[in-house]
């Protein structure tokens, strides 16, 4: 869906500003992460700085998602409870970014009408201009206007920092799939080019970064004249100073043989993959449109264990989609028996106005929905223990992070299938790679001790 523009005409050009600062608040997937650091930069190039608090700040972001209603709600009340900082110092901005800005524009001028900003995920590359333009009391500034073309190319993300960067390699949805908000938030599916993102991944080398994620809503659709998606996956893998790739989501649908043989040839791209199964009910799929049937998606799994036989796997699940009985719900249980993801993101299904299935009568109660997902929770929660208890006795990759949240003698890190691990310090330091042999495992995370000699093989 591709909606207007109804920016202001008289725009004037951004100059440097050097006193404002500028807090950005981000819900939702990791695009949107990777959307804000690239907000960041650019208000940065405009003299704003970072402000840790966001009651201190001139400019607040709120970075937002629409995925489900509860994503919503949350933005809603969190704008509520800013509204009183403008009393306090009247130059304050607030800007709605990301899919609700997309979504729901009309409805957030009307109900809140001290926003300043809204600007859809197509409009970034805009922000510094509109932001100087609504300091100089051009009123209400909003960009909806999804673009075929936007990837961003050329705009560098301010990075919080850490070993992980996040690099986005395409963007938008063409898969519509009938319980998602995404194709009508981010528009058309479009890819940089392979140019573009290495050099954007030897940038973030240069700045200190180990661990490459390569984001996107879709990345095995990624499709450029240079190539598809496991040419662009060997490539990364062969930039140096790369020393972990993930990527993250898949469509069942796309996974190729390719795409495996390229993770089986480097050790650097990580033996994990986050196959979104979203129902085990063939029924169900279909009435999603997911364009797999149960068996297509277990026999999947069976070829990547063929040609990654230690590959873990993650996954989404949506419980309480219209039409599911409990038979289908069933079918989903015995998928996640059958496959035993390390780990599974579970949604009870939330109708998005707009989308296809929220015209579907036969919605469930959401009583039941709250049964069925505590029910796949518990399922899943043992198989976790279970998975992550059969790594006892074993030797992991673990890349160390940063300090463990309980305790600074010890790290946090994670294995190659993204396990998080615990280990007591030694003279291993962040960003190393180290192999651990597990002792434990508590909760969702793993412990273990280094058995590097000197701490260190990387
Ligand atoms: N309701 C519940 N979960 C949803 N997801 C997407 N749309 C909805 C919805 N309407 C879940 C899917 C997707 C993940 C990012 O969010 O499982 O993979
Ligand atoms: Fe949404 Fe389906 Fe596209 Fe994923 S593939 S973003 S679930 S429409």
């Amino acid at each position: 869906m591709l909606e207007n523009s109804n920016i202001s005409s008289n725009i004037i050009k951004p100059k440097v500003i050097s006193q404002f600062t500028y807090y950005i608040e981000t819900y939702g997937c990791q695009m949107n992460v990777s959307d804000s650091e690239l907000v960041s930069n650019e208000l940065e190039k405009i003299g704003y700085t970072s402000s840790d608090k966001i009651e201190l700040a001139d400019l607040i972001l709120l970075n937002t998602c629409s995925i489900r209603d509860k994503a919503e709600e949350t933005v809603h009340n969190r704008l509520n409870s800013l509204h009183y900082l403008k009393k306090n110092n009247p130059k304050l901005l607030i800007g709605v970014i990301g899919c609700m800005a997309q979504n729901l524009k009309n409805e957030l001028l009307d109900s809140k009408p001290y926003i300043d900003i809204i600007l859809g995920p197509d409009s970034y590359r805009k922000i510094s201009e509109i932001v100087y333009n609504r300091n100089n009391k051009i009123n209400h500034i909003v960009d909806t206007k999804l673009s075929k073309y936007e990837v961003y190319d050329n705009m560098y993300p301010s990075r919080n920092s850490g070993v992980n960067a996040w690099v986005p390699i395409m963007r938008g949805c063409d898969k519509f799939c009938t319980f998602c908000i995404v194709p009508f938030t981010r528009g058309r599916e479009r890819s940089r080019t392979i140019e573009s993102i290495v050099k954007e991944i030897n940038l973030a080398i240069e700045e200190g970064f180990v661990e490459i994620t390569l984001l996107g809503q879709n990345v095995n659709s990624y499709k450029t004249p240079d190539g598809d998606f496991p040419v662009l996956l060997e490539k990364v893998a062969n930039i140096r100073g790369v020393k972990r790739i993930r990527y993250t989501s898949p469509h069942p649908k796309d996974i190729n043989v390719d795409v495996l043989k390229v993770m089986s040839k480097y050790d650097n791209i990580c033996k994990n993959i986050h196959l979104p199964l979203q129902s085990g009910s063939t029924k169900i799929l279909k009435m999603m449109n997911r364009t797999y049937t149960k068996e297509n998606f277990l026999n999947l799994v069976k070829v990547i264990k063929e040609y990654l036989p230690d590959c873990s796997l993650s996954t989404d699940i949506i419980v309480g989609f219209p039409g599911e009985n409990d038979f289908d719900f069933q079918e989903t249980l015995d998928v996640v028996n059958k496959v035993e993801f390390n780990f599974s993101y579970m949604f009870k299904y939330s109708s998005r106005p707009g989308t296809k299935a929220a015209q579907y009568t036969n919605q469930i109660n959401e009583n039941i929905k709250q049964e069925r997902l505590e029910e796949l929770i518990e399922l899943q929660n043992n198989i976790r223990l279970k998975v992550n208890k059969s790594k006892i006795g074993k030797i992991e990759k673990v890349l160390i992070e940063k300090n463990s949240k309980k305790s600074d003698q010890f790290w946090s890190g994670r294995t190659d299938g993204n396990i998080l691990t615990i280990i007591k310090k030694n003279n291993e330091k962040v960003k190393d790679i180290v192999d651990v042999l597990i002792t434990d495992a508590k909760g969702l995370s793993l412990f273990g001790e280094n058995i590097n000699n000197k701490g260190q093989i990387s």
